[in-house]
């Protein structure tokens, strides 16, 4: 297929004459109670809203009309577990009774009603997946809280979010370290000023957790005692396509994370007509995102979209690599004839790093497999070109974030592949008009690199606002650019229409596609008492792409080692944001290179880490201070 067969031009074009009209075919792929009569209302919301008069039900689209059509015997879910040697096939009729039996735990045990919220704080069990679904099905409002986060940011989260009820387990399983999550729980509710009603708690066999009683419920005696009551078995509520179906936070320029809403009914319409317009795949087929629930790409693509489809979707609770090796990926896609998998660029980069000659690959019979699709940092053209020779298949970047809940740019495999260009995630996707502008949105010449934005309004799936802060999202979002929402991106877009996206604008920073705000981590710094002033920034790294490092001025007078302090400042970050921030790097220097109006010159230093060019800035106020910047990296391994 080349740029002319494919139909993605004519499919842009007919969604830039008639959005509306777009938007409303695309509507037709879900079962509405009532089906709207409007697409989009320029007056609701902070920008306007999708579908204000559709009326529907996320859980019934992902499971019960599957069921009422025939679907009831094929999987829905493929549970594999490499870190427990578990391995389980749900069938749509089963998922449907499994999420009925839930919703009907939630409501009757504990009382979780429509507009509620309840957090998840679970590992990749089927358990979580049922436990969204049956969130959706009553109109609970769910937030996933990924595991890796420790209890500071859980704490953070159940204060905005205020669930009624919380859901987790005893542990998570990392390769082949049990971590307990009851403490990390615990401690979180002990720091949250919110406490909610119950929690329910899964006990996995690796660990059992201690039940706080009065607070803490079992899930599996909760659930026999619900399976006994069949009158807990609870219909789909009809829900206003406008309503929350969840929220999930992300990183934000402080360390106060960003509570991103998702609707019901636009979230439904974009993620039903990407599985097929975008990655090319058919009801029926097996479908594999390997990420977590925690994160927006499992929310999108380890359970809804594919559900919506009527795929079977793979949920894997395992890594790349170490679970038990570089074939693990290869293994899955094969044992279930996946079509089409998606993951982050560094899981390929892990896979790549221990088995660079694919010896694992030649073991497996991949003749079903289709297509690669990376996403959620930019992804290397090695890795990219690495992975298309060993698998001599389509390997397509494409470019989101958790505010838009699905791809702005990508390859649009299933209207027809474009050539693809490494480097790029290629062009933008029907519902969104991307804009190269300068500092005072002046749009910038095809080629030169400035702000992506995308011109108001936003496609269905993207957040309407967030989490009761709606002046934030204004802010946050809307107010740089006028008209436009600001991705906080940088980029350029080529002659052939070619998106680049080459780094955030703003402190964000993604390790190992987990997105991190290098502020966040500041703030813990700051707060250690001998440390004066401190700027993190992201380093270039070969496996994660990037990895925070940490720069600490101590305090006057202060006498002690400073591996010490510096073992603590690593200690503190991992304690307050959680392992995940993979915060391993703290370096301790007499002072930071600042501009004469005292700006600290992060561009700067982060090209010395990185071995990459520099010129000495026109304005810093001592130069020499760079000179020690870059002995105090090398002292530690770092820089060119
Ligand atoms: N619960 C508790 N801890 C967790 C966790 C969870 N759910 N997920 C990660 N962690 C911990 C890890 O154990 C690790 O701890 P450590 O510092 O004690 O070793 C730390 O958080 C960092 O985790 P991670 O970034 O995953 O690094 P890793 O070295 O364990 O694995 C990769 C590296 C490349 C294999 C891994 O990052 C990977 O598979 N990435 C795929 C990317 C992905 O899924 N992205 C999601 C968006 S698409
Ligand atoms: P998240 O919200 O965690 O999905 O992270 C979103 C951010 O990850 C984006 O704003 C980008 O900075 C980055 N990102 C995601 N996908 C890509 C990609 N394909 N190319 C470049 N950057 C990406």
């Amino acid at each position: 297929m080349d740029a002319k067969t494919s139909r993605y031009h004519e499919t842009y074009a007919r969604w830039q004459r008639d959005p509306a009209g777009f938007w409303m075919e695309a509507a037709a792929g879900i079962d509405w109670i009532e089906k709207p009569k409007t697409a989009f209302d320029p007056n609701a919301g902070v920008y306007g809203r999708w579908f204000p008069d559709g009326v529907c039900n996320t859980c019934y689209n992902a499971i019960d009309r599957h069921v009422e059509a025939g679907r009831g015997t094929q999987a829905a879910l493929i549970y594999d577990s490499p870190v427990t040697g578990t391995k389980e096939t749900i069938t749509y009729a089963a998922l449907q009774t499994k999420t009925e039996i839930l919703a009907g735990i939630l409501h009757h045990n504990f009382g979780v009603r429509k507009g509620d919220r309840v957090i998840l704080y679970m590992p990749m069990v089927p358990e979580a997946v049922v436990a969204m679904l049956a969130c959706a099905r009553i109109g609970a409002v769910h937030s996933v809280v990924f595991g890796g986060f420790a209890p500071k940011e859980l704490a953070t989260r159940i204060d905005d979010a205020k669930p009624k009820v919380i859901l987790s387990a005893s542990c998570g399983i990392e390769v082949a370290r049990v971590i307990p999550y009851k403490p990390l729980l615990d401690e979180a509710i002990g720091l949250a000023r919110h406490k909610p009603d119950a929690c329910l708690i899964l006990q996995r066999p690796q660990c059992t957790a201690e039940l706080t009683p009065g607070r803490d419920h079992d899930w599996h005696k909760t659930w026999e005692h619900a399976v006994v009551w069949a009158h807990n078995v609870l219909e789909p509520v009809a829900l206003q396509a406008t309503d929350p179906l969840y929220i999930l936070y992300t990183s934000g320029t402080t360390g106060i994370p960003k509570g991103v809403v998702r609707d019901n009914g636009g979230h439904m319409v974009a993620l039903k007509w990407t599985m097929q317009n975008h990655y090319g795949v058919s009801p029926g087929e097996v479908w594999w995102a390997a990420s977590d629930i925690g994160w927006v790409v499992g929310h999108s693509y380890i359970v809804y979209a594919p559900l919506f489809h009527g795929c079977t979707s793979i949920l894997y609770e395992g890594k790349p690599v170490g679970t038990p090796d570089a074939g693990a990926f290869w293994r899955v896609i094969s044992e279930y004839g996946c079509a089409a998998m998606f993951t982050a660029p560094t899981a390929f980069r892990a896979i790549k790093k221990e088995d660079p000659q694919g010896k694992f690959f030649a073991q497996h019979d991949l003749s079903k497999f289709r297509t690669l699709f990376l996403a959620g940092e930019r992804a290397d053209p090695d890795t990219i070109v690495w992975a298309e020779n060993l698998l001599k298949k389509p390997v397509i970047d494409h470019w989101w974030q958790t505010e838009t809940g699905w791809a702005i740019a990508g390859n649009p495999v299933g209207l027809g592949m474009l050539p693809v260009k490494h480097g790029s995630p290629t062009v933008a996707m029907p519902g969104y008009d991307l804009r190269i502008v300068d500092e005072s949105c002046k749009e910038l010449p095809r080629g030169t690199m400035g702000s992506i934005v995308v011109k108001l309004p936003l496609p269905p799936s993207c957040l309407p606002t967030l989490w009761q802060a709606d002046d934030r999202m204004k802010e946050s979002y809307l107010s740089e650019f006028p008209g436009h929402y600001k991705t906080a991106d940088a980029g350029y877009v080529d002659e052939d229409g070619y998106v680049y996206v080459m780094g955030r604008t703003d402190d964000i920073i993604n390790v190992a596609g987990h997105r991190l705000s290098t502020g966040g981590m500041e703030e813990v710094l700051a707060a250690h008492k001998d440390v004066a002033e401190c700027a993190v920034l992201g380093i270039k790294d070969d496996l994660k792409g990037e990895v925070p490092c940490g720069f600490i001025v101590l305090k006057a007078g202060v006498n002690r080692p400073h591996e010490e302090i510096e073992r603590e400042c690593v200690q503190l970050v991992r304690d307050k944001i959680g392992p995940v921030a993979a915060f391993k790097l703290a370096i301790t220097v007499a002072r930071l290179p600042k501009t004469r109006s005292g700006k600290i010159l992060r561009g700067t230093i982060k090209k010395i880490a990185d071995g990459d060019p520099w010129t000495m800035p026109a304005t810093i106020d001592d130069p020499a201070i760079l000179d020690e910047i870059g002995g105090a990296l090398k002292g530690k391994g770092v820089g060119g």
